[in-house]
């Protein structure tokens, strides 16, 4: 049974129990974060901890704990579940953070309310040797979500709703296009690769910044690959050569079907095996604690 964090105390998932009344559950009035950790190290901490900073900001929600006080907690819940991930110790942490409960439903905030926090881990599975291999399929779909994306809300129908037409069509994500333009997928930034160059849409209210769409980027900087952030327009989209999708649950994921029609010539293609290999040394690095 794996151990969870709630509210001050770590015991049994099956014995965390929240009130019916928080305001995450009837209003979706909350935020989240989901950081990796290999080999128990946690994968970009500072970076994950600055976006939920900023995301509790965008609900005016002030942030329950110190940057240490998360650290100790984030640990703690890896450790209690170290064992069920076998030798790898390699797990997802998910944290929430919601504005609390309250005696009455209201929409606007109560006076004094005090935020439920919440942390669990799973094990990370090896990646998916399919999808590493032959690549995922994707559709594209109107991006029907809210003005402010960037903030990681709990409140996640439309993604939901999103994620399911893709799955119903038997495709991995959803690509999401906005007044012509890529945006981003149902759960995953997105790259475009054309001409050699690495192209991804630049940061705004209309995406998720995302932490391993940093890193592609920072890792191209720093290998002196050529890489633009830049409006990528659906026409883009369907002539690239080659189609990315990245998130810290997935890593870097090859798009090899659009809509149906094989992206390039159908198969992952060698800019994304570049990155690929200069991601999982990196990620190396981190569980030999070379890096962070
Ligand atoms: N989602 N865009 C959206 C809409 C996302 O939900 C995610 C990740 C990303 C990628 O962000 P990052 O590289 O920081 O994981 C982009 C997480 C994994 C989830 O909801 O489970």
């Amino acid at each position: 049974m794996p151990t969870v964090y709630l509210n001050g105390s770590y015991l049994p998932m099956e014995e965390a129990c929240v009130s019916v009344m928080d305001r995450g559950f009837l209003f979706g009035d909350g935020v989240y974060e989901v950081i990796p950790a290999y080999g128990g190290k946690l994968f970009r901490l500072s970076h994950h901890l600055h976006r939920l900073q900023n995301s509790l900001d965008g609900i005016r929600l002030s942030n329950p704990l110190s940057i240490g006080a998360w650290q100790k907690i984030l640990n703690e819940v890896l450790e209690h579940n170290r064992e069920q991930t076998g030798v790898s110790n390699d797990q997802s942490v998910y944290l929430q953070v919601t504005r609390g409960s309250a005696a009455k439903r209201d929409h606007s905030f109560p006076d004094r309310i005090t935020p439920t926090v919440f942390v669990f881990s799973n094990p990370i599975a090896e990646p998916d040797p399919v999808s590493t291999t032959q690549g995922i399929a994707a559709i594209t779909l109107d991006d029907i979500r809210w003005q402010y994306c960037d903030i990681k809300a709990i409140t996640l129908l439309p993604n939901v709703l999103l994620r399911q037409q893709a799955a119903d069509s038997n495709a991995a994500e959803a690509l999401l296009i906005r007044n012509g333009l890529v945006i981003e997928g149902s759960a995953s930034n997105v790259f475009v690769i054309r001409d050699g160059a690495i192209l991804t849409p630049p940061k705004g209210e209309q995406m998720l910044p995302g932490v391993t769409r940093d890193l592609v980027l920072e890792l191209a900087e720093q290998h002196a690959l050529p890489c633009h952030e830049t409006d990528i327009s659906e026409d883009t989209l369907r002539q690239a050569d080659e189609v990315w999708v990245t998130s810290s649950t997935r890593e870097i994921v090859p798009v090899t079907s659009l809509d149906g029609k094989a992206v390039g010539d159908g198969l992952p293609g060698p800019a994304w095996k570049s990155m690929i290999e200069l991601y999982r040394r990196y990620k190396d690095a981190v569980r030999n604690g070379t890096e962070n």
